[in-house]
């Protein structure tokens, strides 16, 4: 209940940032994660977590040897991720999207397994959707994954000139419904 009321809050700071008024449910987590082979997947990274409601189910499910880099530009939701979470494979960063590959190490900036992102990519400016989405493209390995949720179809046409395949699915089991994008590179 307070991280839901902390999220509207943040909401009202800075709605072209935040772009959602509570934080998203653990079934839209569950779906976003669903075409990730956390078995195999080592290199990981989240963008927009907000309060960590994808982040603790990343957490749970990847692999002992796996690293998560998590990036958030919001500082309340960097703070308290960032206290909150404790776990050597994971780096929170408070930086934007579209600087990923500083924090990856040189030999892994071209190797990510999967990109989860939360970002409101139709609030963005187009030039700064296009400078998140490449920088994301940038650093997935050949066949990795970038995966998505909007709560529009607005994003379809622009992942598709981006990604190999785009599957796009849709639960009401969120408010507000979303639809979840996976993208998977050439
Ligand atoms: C729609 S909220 C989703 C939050 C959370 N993942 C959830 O589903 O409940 C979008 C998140 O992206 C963050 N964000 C927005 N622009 C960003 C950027 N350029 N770089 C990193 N994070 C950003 C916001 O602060 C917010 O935490």
């Amino acid at each position: 209940m307070v991280s839901k009321r902390n999220f509207l809050k943040q909401f009202f700071k800075e709605r072209k940032v935040v772009g959602a008024v509570s934080p998203s449910t653990k079934f839209l987590g569950e779906k976003m994660l669903a075409s990730i082979d956390f078995d195999k997947a080592r290199h990981l990274v989240e963008l927009g977590p907000g309060t960590g409601v994808f982040t603790d189910i990343i957490i749970q499910r990847m692999h002992k040897d796996a690293k998560l880099l998590v990036l958030e530009l919001n500082n309340d939701f960097y703070e308290k991720l960032n206290k909150r979470i404790d776990d050597p494979r994971v780096q929170v960063i408070h930086d934007s999207a579209e600087n990923i590959s500083k924090y990856l190490e040189e030999e892994v900036q071209t190797k990510q397994d999967a990109v989860i992102s939360s970002l409101p990519l139709m609030v963005f400016s187009a030039p700064l959707r296009q400078a998140v989405v490449d920088a994301a493209y940038a650093c997935i390995r050949p066949h990795g994954n970038y995966v998505q949720f909007q709560y529009s179809l607005q994003s379809k046409k622009f992942l598709e000139n981006i990604f190999k395949t785009v599957k796009v699915t849709f639960t009401v089991k969120n408010f507000p419904p979303a639809f979840v994008y996976s993208c998977q590179k050439k």
